[in-house]
């Protein structure tokens, strides 16, 4: 009999990594593999969806403006049930660290329904940053029967954490496997840089970052720009409402700075192509732009990817107006350093982890 799996997609991010995942088992004869959306994100989630031909077979639209996390746990956690209640499948896959992935695995774990996490193991070991997603990520870890680890620290995290050995396979980041799919698809749509110019791509939504820290990571594109006339920023704003008053407020109108709504997937990836540097607090980010030789500074106080930054190609540089300035300054500046950091290098994966999940899977349930 054909086996049951759901995967779940909540967010942009987890569509992005989990779309190479359910349509390589969508290929599979021995499984029926069912999308569920919480869409926790909604237009940013279609946007994703769209693009990778992905239909879900169940939406929960469970977004709402401005959502508390207590609301969004709460109400996800119920609707999540029910539908594990109504399909009774024989496992559950999800990515990463978001909301959506930690009540999954806790209504996974409720109803002993073997649950996969795809991207595991990665920790910064301080609860509060990022904030909520590492506490999202150790549930998840606590519950899953399957890891899949994208790197060899990841996967030491979790031996370190006494997850045994057997339970985890090292599976490269299937972020990697999205990129290369789009990759070469996009070479129309990589914006058209005045000769003389250089482009500067700018992404922020981590929560730990609203207030204060968004304020400084705006005066510090504000700073570069003025100091630069050869900058040009381009920034697609997160809906979070959170981070869109901040940006409109600090940015809006200033010569050579665009804000846009968040670009589709294609778009973005020709614009990182683009770019001659990169400023962002996004996790996906950290791991596509090294694969294209695009510098990253990161605009966070820790970071669980250490890979990139050891192999000196992303550098953490917090939400500091003065580290930011600083850094990119010597990017535009310092020829060697800038190729030191524009070398091309992918830790993350080498655009097989969907295969190796899908033959882990196939194996289980052989
Ligand atoms: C969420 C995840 C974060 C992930 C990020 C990726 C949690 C707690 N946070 O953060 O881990 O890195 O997604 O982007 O799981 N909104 C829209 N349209 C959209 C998406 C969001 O309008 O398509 C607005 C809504 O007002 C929504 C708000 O953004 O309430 C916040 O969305 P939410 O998913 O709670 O948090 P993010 O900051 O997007
Ligand atoms: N991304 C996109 N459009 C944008 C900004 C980002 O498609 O305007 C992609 C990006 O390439 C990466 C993912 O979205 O794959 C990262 O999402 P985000 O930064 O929202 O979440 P995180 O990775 O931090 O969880």
């Amino acid at each position: 009999m054909r086996k049951k799996i759901i995967c779940v997609v909540g967010t942009r991010p987890e569509a992005i990594k989990m779309a190479p995942l359910i349509n390589s088992l969508k290929n599979e004869d021995w499984v029926e593999c069912k999308v569920l959306a919480t869409a926790q994100h909604r237009e940013m989630l279609d946007q994703v969806l769209g693009l990778f031909d992905i239909c879900p077979d169940i939406d929960l639209n469970i977004m709402r403006p401005n959502q508390s996390l207590v609301e969004l746990t709460s109400r996800l956690l119920v609707e999540v049930d029910r539908v594990l209640s109504q399909e009774a499948p024989d496992a559950v896959i999800a990515q990463g660290d978001t909301t959506t992935v930690m009540t999954v695995a806790l209504a996974c774990f409720y109803r002993g329904i073997p649950f996969g996490h795809v991207e595991a193991g990665l920790r910064t070991w301080d609860m509060r940053n990022p904030f909520p997603e590492e506490m999202n990520r150790v549930i998840a870890g606590r519950i899953a029967t399957w890891h899949f680890a994208p790197t060899e620290s990841s996967r030491g995290n979790l031996l370190k954490e006494g997850v045994p050995e057997r339970e985890i396979v090292l599976t490269g980041n299937t972020v990697i496997d999205a990129l290369l799919d789009v990759v070469t698809r996009c070479d129309h749509l990589v914006p058209n840089i005045p000769q003389g110019r250089r482009l500067i791509l700018v992404t922020s939504h981590r929560r730990e970052n609203f207030g204060e820290p968004f304020e400084e990571i705006c005066r510090a594109i504000r700073t570069l720009v003025e100091n630069n006339s050869d900058v040009e920023v381009l920034y697609p704003v997160h809906p979070n409402p959170n981070v869109k008053e901040t940006a409109h407020r600090m940015l809006s109108g200033l010569d050579r700075v665009t804000l846009t709504d968040p670009l589709d997937y294609l778009p973005f990836v020709a614009a990182m192509r683009g770019a001659y540097l990169i400023l962002s607090d996004s996790g996906g980010v950290q791991e596509e732009a090294p694969a294209l030789g695009k510098p990253v500074l990161v605009l966070r106080r820790e970071t669980e990817r250490p890979e990139a930054v050891d192999a000196g190609v992303v550098k953490l540089v917090g939400p500091d107006h003065a580290r930011i300035v600083e850094e990119a300054q010597r990017l535009l500046d310092d020829a060697s350093a800038y190729q030191a950091m524009a070398r091309g290098v992918s830790p993350y994966g080498d655009g097989k982890a969907s295969q190796r999940i899908v033959k882990v899977l196939r194996e289980y349930f052989a």
